[in-house]
């Protein structure tokens, strides 16, 4: 039995235990920029921050989110909570849909799905003692009455702080222990799940390690399912049972911790985990895994959003290459497309050799290379560019159809989800 799994079944709730604790489905949350005068001159703009996301976090597991900033990872977890109303989609907790919820019983939901931050400084208030500051959620949900300074102090005790400082102000503790003060005060109403959203990442690797070490004992000792947000991939493999990878604002894996560790299945998820363990990206030959820019969730690319930087863009099945074939062109078109190429110097004969050293392909293909090359030789890289945009990118399954996020059934532990259409 899985550490999740017993500590599911361990799980007193209540209710049916088969059902997941939260189960997000479609979820989408688009935000509208521009107002008033700014507005009516340039209109407004959508941000897609997140968009049809779908996935279930089991009672007493760590579901570890991962992604690069600004992928949508905190508009996620707020959504989710619904600190944020989403623009679509739906969010069941123990079965109940949040989205038909409002008022007292919304409030009441939330007693047990707890968010702590990244800064525990500014989450603080510095004008209070961090006694009151773990009593304040029982004071909000009218709970412990009577009982809530003994409450209070036994939680500090739990999170590895001493209860005798009950009646020291934030600015007296370090770092971590601000962090475990957090801990405490969302402990504070004994929620179900709680919502990290990287909590560790203002700390230094060693205090870090023990705050993570302590939330899951925590975890242990009261039951808690969390959804666990990072950008470090360290962290996220410490911490997760499994593990959920997003890129502009969609998932594009999820899987349990080790399987996604050993077996990525998606290019993103896979260049993500080649870029970790290097020091120095130069030394190693190890740079260019994740090249480019993450485009603007304004206008995310069309069908699959990775594809401006996939290293694994699928040939168009109406350009006839090999697969060798492909792999020279896709790479040159890369090096177009980012203007990484250099033509002064070596002229023609450096491109040729660097890129098609086998010669050029034929047809098509081979007549779309030849007349990039000129372009290029002409100093015109912008029509480089765009010949070989038109006639490959464009053309791609890549771009045409996004992919589903689907279950692989030919990998894994059939709990393998990817979205990418190598997986047709
Ligand atoms: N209130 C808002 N109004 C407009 N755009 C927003 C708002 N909040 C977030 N965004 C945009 O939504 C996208 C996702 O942001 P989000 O903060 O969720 O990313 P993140 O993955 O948490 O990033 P980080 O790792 O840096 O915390 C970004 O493009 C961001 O600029
Ligand atoms: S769908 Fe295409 S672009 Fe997207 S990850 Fe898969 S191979 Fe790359
Ligand atoms: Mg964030």
């Amino acid at each position: 039995m899985s550490e999740a799994v017993e500590r599911r079944t361990r799980t007193d709730s209540g209710t049916d235990t088969d059902d997941p604790l939260l189960r997000v489905e479609g979820l989408t949350k688009h935000f509208t920029q521009g107002s008033g005068l700014l507005a009516s001159v340039f209109g407004t703009e959508t941000v897609k921050a997140v968009e049809d996301v779908t996935f279930d976090i089991e009672r007493g597991e760590t579901l570890g989110l991962v992604g690069e900033s600004g992928c949508g990872k905190s508009t996620l977890a707020r959504t989710v909570l619904r600190l944020l109303d989403p623009t679509e989609g739906s969010v069941y907790f123990k079965g109940k849909d949040l989205a038909g919820l409002s008022g007292e019983r919304l409030r009441r939901e939330r007693e047990d799905m707890q968010m702590i931050f990244q800064d525990p400084q500014s989450s603080l208030d510095p004008r209070m003692k961090v006694g009151p500051i773990v009593e304040e959620p029982m004071r909000a949900h009218g709970l412990y009455e009577g009982e809530r300074e003994e409450r209070a102090r036994m939680l500090l005790n739990k999170v590895g702080l001493d209860p005798q400082h009950y009646n020291r102000f934030p600015h007296q503790f370090s770092g971590g222990q601000r962090q475990r003060v957090n801990l405490a005060r969302a402990l504070a109403v004994n929620p179900d799940f709680i919502v990290c959203d990287e909590p560790t990442s203002a700390l230094d690797a060693s205090i870090q390690a023990q705050v993570l070490n302590t939330m899951k004992e925590l975890q242990r000792e009261f039951g808690l399912t969390y959804l666990f947000i990072s950008h470090d991939l360290s962290v996220i493999r410490h911490i997760s049972d499994r593990v959920a990878v997003m890129y502009l604002g969609q998932l594009v894996e999820l899987a349990g911790t080790d399987e996604l560790f050993d077996n990525p299945q998606h290019p993103y998820t896979d260049a993500l985990l080649r870029s970790i363990p290097v020091p120095d990206p130069r030394a190693t030959g190890a740079r260019g895994v994740l090249e480019g820019d993450v485009p603007s969730p304004i206008e995310p690319p069309s069908g699959c959003r990775f594809r401006t930087r996939c290293p694994k863009l699928i040939a168009p099945d109406d350009v006839p290459v090999t697969d060798s074939e492909w792999e020279s062109v896709r790479a040159f078109m890369r090096a177009v497309h980012r203007r990484t190429i250099t033509v002064d110097g070596g002229g023609e004969r450096a491109i040729r050799s660097e890129y098609f050293v086998d010669g050029t392909p034929t047809g098509e293909a081979g007549d779309a290379v030849e007349t990039a090359i000129d372009a290029l030789l002409d100093d015109d890289v912008e029509r480089a560019d765009k010949i070989l945009t038109e006639t490959f990118a464009d053309r791609s399954i890549c771009a045409r159809e996004q992919p589903a996020y689907e279950v692989d059934t030919e990998n894994g532990d059939g709990r393998h989800f990817a979205a990418c259409h190598l997986h047709r």
